[in-house]
């Protein structure tokens, strides 16, 4: 059965890639292959959680490429160096341009925390979101899996859990109960669903 090589592009602590790599490793992603874990920062922890489970790391950031030209330029050398096919955004805290995205149609996935179209677009990301939605007063929130294309957040959705504002949240509460009860289910299950569906599309190319 072929798999899909995918890479796991991260900036910080790596939350959702854990549960890609904790749903691979029960076997529930029998289309993916983690091949490569990408982060733009350093230091951000996820790289650790990538080691601990055997999968190679790279690090390119935008200040060592110099613009945004050079930076994705290297993230796509990367990219090709370990034959990447998918790519899932995991809390990778950079816009790509549509230079990069239009080499990945409907190839690359990423998850948002709140039920889009809400909450969403430039400035709308991590923490932020759930301020946003608890100064809103919403009531039930959620997270969304979508592809990506030039329109940050802007893409066909996949997947969308909803979530319930409790009274009393503070955004830090909301977010843990959002990846809890909504990102680390949905985020592993579109990986498979998409990493599936390009499988069996190249199955049926080489038939
Ligand atoms: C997650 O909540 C993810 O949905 C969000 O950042 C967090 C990363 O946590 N992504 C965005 O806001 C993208 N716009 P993690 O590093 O623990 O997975």
């Amino acid at each position: 059965m072929k798999r899909t090589k995918i890479a796991v592009l991260v900036s910080g602590g790596g939350t959702n890639l854990q549960a890609i790599l904790d749903a691979s490793a029960r076997g529930e992603l029998p289309h993916a292959e983690i091949a490569l874990v990408l982060s733009n920062h350093k230091k951000a922890y996820a790289l650790e959680r990538a080691a601990a489970a055997g999968v190679p790391t790279a690090v390119v950031t935008k200040k060592q490429a110099g613009s945004q030209a050079a930076f994705e330029a290297a993230m796509m050398a990367e990219l090709v160096k370990y034959g990447i096919e998918m790519i899932v955004m995991a809390g990778f805290m950079s816009i790509l341009t549509r230079d990069f995205t239009d080499q990945w149609t409907e190839r690359m996935i990423n998850i948002h925390p709140s039920l889009l179209p809400a909450f969403g677009g430039e400035g709308c990301y991590g923490l932020h979101v759930h301020e946003m939605a608890l100064s809103r007063g919403v009531k039930v929130t959620g997270a969304t899996v979508h592809f990506v294309n030039e329109i940050p957040d802007g893409g066909k959705i996949i997947a969308q859990k909803a979530v319930n504002v409790e009274p009393g949240d503070t955004p830090e509460r909301l977010q843990r109960r959002v990846m809890e009860q909504a990102e680390w289910i949905i985020l592993p299950q579109a990986v498979e669903q998409v990493a599936a569906e390009l499988a069996h599309r190249e199955d049926d190319l080489n038939v």
